[in-house]
């Protein structure tokens, strides 16, 4: 099973599989998705914010507690880390820098 999550402002729209997280479903379907740590939890550049269907995201973990407190920028609820992040419907997140990989 998979769920729509569209990311603006750039448009893409990915098919999440159950139990992956966002971060994970942008590189496995060919997205770059900003980041430095690969995923770990550790760098917070992953970081978007939910505009829609905050109700099918997954709880936030200590981990992902701890990296959104340390953000250098406002955040409030909606601010969440796409490699923390489930999904269980469709979702909308704002994030930019997602573009296609360029093909070597
Ligand atoms: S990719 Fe580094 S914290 Fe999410």
């Amino acid at each position: 099973m998979t769920h729509r999550v569209s990311v603006r402002p750039s448009g893409v729209e990915l098919e999440v599989l159950d139990g992956e997280d966002l971060f994970t479903a942008a590189r496995r379907l060919g997205y770059r998705w900003p980041t430095v740590c690969g995923g770990k939890g550790t760098c917070r550049i992953c970081f978007v914010r939910v505009e829609e269907g905050a109700e099918n995201c997954s709880p936030v973990g200590p981990l992902e507690r701890e990296g959104i407190e340390s953000l250098r920028r406002p955040v409030d609820g909606s601010t969440r880390l796409a490699c923390r992040l489930l999904v269980e419907g469709p979702v909308t997140v704002t994030k930019s820098g997602v573009r296609r990989r360029v093909q070597e």
